[in-house]
C-alpha cells in the first residue's frame, strides 16, 4: 500500500480529510497548471470522506490512512518542526492562504497555527477511524472549549463525568450565560442550538450511558448531541453510529496511549461537516472567512469554520506531539483490544473478591481467607461498565453499542479513605498518578486531583502488563496494606478488626 505513494501522487487513496485547502473554486490556484489543478481539486473534494479506506481493518487504517501525504520515501513518517512554510517564488501564483506544496499538494501549508504537516497526519489517520472529520487541539478541554465557542448553545444538559469538562462550561457560562441543565431535564428544556453532552464510559467509574437515548432526546429537542469517547476510542465505540453529532476525545489518553502528548480532538458527523456555505464568507484579517457569509446553513460547514476558529483561538497541538499522536495510532487497535479485555479480567477478579468477602464475613471466622476474599476485604464495591445489569443482558443497549469490550478504566471503593490513600504505595507495577489510556497501568487516589469524588474512590487505568501480573501486583497491595494496619493496630493495642477504621 505505501507504494502507491509515489511523490506527487498523493489522493488515489484517501479523499477528503479535515485539513484540506479549498483547492476548488474561488480562483483557487490561478494561474497553475491547470490539469494538476483539476485532478488535485477532485481529490481534495472535502464532501467526500476517505470511504475508500472503510473496507480495511481498524489497524490497517492506523497504519495506512495517511499513506497520501507521505512525500518522502521513509517508512516511517518525518518529523517537521517548521511553524512557517514558503510561498510559492512565482508571484502569479500567490493567493490569499493558499501555498501550494507542488510535491504533494494534500500536505500544503501557512502558518503551523492553521495546519502543519504532523498534526495534518494525525488528523488524516483519525478522520479515517473515528468516521467524521476530525480536528486536533491542544488537549481535550482545548477541544470541548472550541466546541461550546463553536455551537454557542444556550443551554448545556450534561450529567457526571470529568470535572474539568465542568469547569470549562462554567467559564463559558460566566462568558456567555450560557444555562447548565442536568442531562436527563424535560425535552422541554432544550431547544434548536442547545447542546446534550453525553460523556460515556464516564470518569472516574467507567459506567457507560446510553447513546441512543440520548440522541432521541436530542431530535426531539433540535439539539446537538456531542459524546465525549475518550474512554472508549475504537474499536469499542463509534458514538456516530448512535447518532453523534459530533465526538469529542482527550487524545491524550488512548491515541497518545504512552503518556506523553497531550491532544484533543473533535470529529463531525458527516452531515455536518462540509457544504452549507462553508468557504463563501469574508474573512477578516486572518481569518480565511469560511461559512461567515449570511444565510448559511448553520447545519452544514462545520469542519472549515471550526478550522478557521481554531486559527484564531490558536489552540493547535504542537508539532512534536502530531508527531508523536501517528507514532502512537499505529498500535491503537493492538492496544486498546488488550487494556479493555484484561480491565475486564481484573474488574470480575475484583467483584467475585468483594462478594467472596461478603459471604466470607457470614460464614466461619477462624477459617483463613482465600486469595480472593483478601481483595473483598481492601475493596468494597467495583464499577465498571462490564458490571453494569446491561452487560449480562443479551441485545440490552450496552451490549449493541460496546460489543467490542467495555474499556480499560475502572473504579473500586475501598473500605475506608485510609485504604484509598494508602494502597497506591503498596503497587509496584501500577504507578499512582492521574490520568489514563497509557501502555502502564495507574492507579489514582482519585481525591488528589478531583474534589467531588467520594475520598475513598480509586481509579485505575488498565496497561498493558499483562492481567494476571496486575492481579497479582493488587494481590500483593492488598495483602502488605492489611499486613501494616494489623502491626499498626497492635502497636496501639487497638482490634484489628476487618475493616475497622485505624488511622496509618
Ligand atoms: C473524559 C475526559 N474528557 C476530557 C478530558 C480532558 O482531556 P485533556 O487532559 O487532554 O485536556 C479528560 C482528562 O482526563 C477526560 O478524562
Amino acid at each position: 500500500m505505501a507504494g502507491q505513494q509515489g511523490e506527487n501522487s498523493g489522493g488515489d487513496i484517501v479523499q477528503g480529510t479535515a485539513h484540506q485547502k479549498p483547492l476548488h473554486g474561488d480562483g483557487a490556484a490561478a494561474g497553475a497548471d491547470d490539469a494538476a489543478n483539476n485532478a488535485a481539486a477532485a481529490a481534495l473534494d472535502p464532501t467526500t470522506l476517505p470511504a475508500s479506506l472503510q473496507h480495511l481493518s481498524l489497524s490497517a487504517r492506523t497504519v495506512h490512512a495517511d499513506d497520501y501525504l507521505n512525500s518522502h520515501q521513509s517508512v516511517a513518517p518525518p518529523m517537521h518542526v517548521s511553524t512557517t512554510f514558503r510561498y510559492n517564488r512565482d508571484p502569479d501564483l500567490l493567493a490569499p492562504w493558499l501555498n501550494i506544496n507542488t510535491n504533494n499538494p494534500h500536505d500544503s501549508h501557512v502558518y503551523s497555527r492553521d495546519s502543519a504537516p504532523n498534526t495534518t497526519r494525525l488528523e488524516a489517520v483519525l478522520t479515517s477511524i473515528l468516521g467524521g472529520s476530525a480536528l486536533t487541539y491542544s488537549s481535550g478541554l482545548a477541544s470541548f472549549h472550541a466546541l461550546l465557542a463553536f455551537l454557542n448553545p444556550r443551554r448545556v444538559a450534561i450529567g457526571e463525568g470529568y470535572h474539568g469538562c465542568h469547569g470549562v462550561l462554567k467559564l463559558m457560562a460566566r462568558l456567555t450565560g450560557l444555562t447548565i441543565v442536568d442531562l436527563d431535564c424535560p425535552d422541554s428544556v432544550l431547544g434548536p442550538g442547545d447542546l446534550i453532552h453525553v460523556e460515556t464510559p464516564l470518569n472516574p467509574t467507567g459506567e457507560a450511558r446510553d447513546l441512543e437515548h440520548y440522541a432521541a432526546k436530542a431530535r426531539r429537542s433540535g439539539a446537538y448531541l456531542s459524546v465525549d469517547a475518550t474512554f472508549a476510542p475504537p474499536p469499542l465505540l463509534d458514538p456516530f453510529r448512535w447518532g453523534a453529532d459530533v465526538v469529542m476525545h482527550s487524545g491524550t489518553k488512548y491515541f497518545g496511549g504512552h503518556s506523553d502528548l497531550l491532544c484533543g480532538v473533535l470529529a463531525v458527523a458527516p452531515r455536518h461537516a462540509f457544504g452549507g456555505g462553508g468557504g463563501d464568507g469574508e474573512g477578516e484579517g486572518e481569518s480565511k472567512g469560511s461559512g461567515s457569509g449570511k444565510g448559511e446553513d448553520k447545519t452544514k460547514g462545520w469542519i472549515p469554520r471550526l478550522r478557521d476558529e481554531r486559527l484564531v483561538l490558536g489552540s493547535v497541538m504542537g508539532s512534536f506531539e502530531g508527531w508523536l499522536g501517528v507514532r502512537s495510532l499505529r498500535t491503537l487497535e493492538l492496544r486498546v483490544r488488550r487494556q479493555s479485555a484484561d480491565a475486564e479480567k481484573l474488574v470480575r477478579w475484583l467483584a467475585d473478591g468483594v462478594a467472596a468477602a461478603a459471604a466470607g464475613s457470614t460464614s466461619d471466622p477462624s477459617s483463613p481467607p482465600s486469595t480472593t476474599s483478601i481483595a473483598g476485604r481492601v475493596v468494597a464495591s467495583v464499577q465498571h461498565a462490564s458490571l453494569q445489569a446491561e452487560a449480562s443482558e443479551a441485545d440490552s443497549w450496552l451490549r449493541r453499542q460496546m460489543p467490542q469490550g467495555y474499556g480499560a478504566v475502572f473504579s473500586m471503593l475501598c473500605r475506608d479513605e485510609q485504604m484509598a490513600r494508602r494502597l497506591p504505595s503498596k503497587l509496584h507495577l501500577f504507578h499512582h498518578a492521574t490520568s489514563l489510556g497509557g501502555v502502564e497501568s495507574l492507579v489514582e487516589w482519585r481525591a488528589m486531583t478531583d474534589r467531588s469524588v467520594d475520598r475513598r474512590l480509586l481509579r485505575v487505568s488498565v496497561g498493558v502488563e499483562g492481567w494476571e501480573d496486575l492481579r497479582d501486583d493488587l494481590l500483593q497491595g492488598f495483602g502488605a496494606l492489611l499486613a501494616e494496619r494489623a502491626d499498626r493496630a497492635k502497636l496501639s493495642g487497638s482490634d484489628v478488626g476487618g475493616s475497622q477504621q485505624v488511622m496509618m
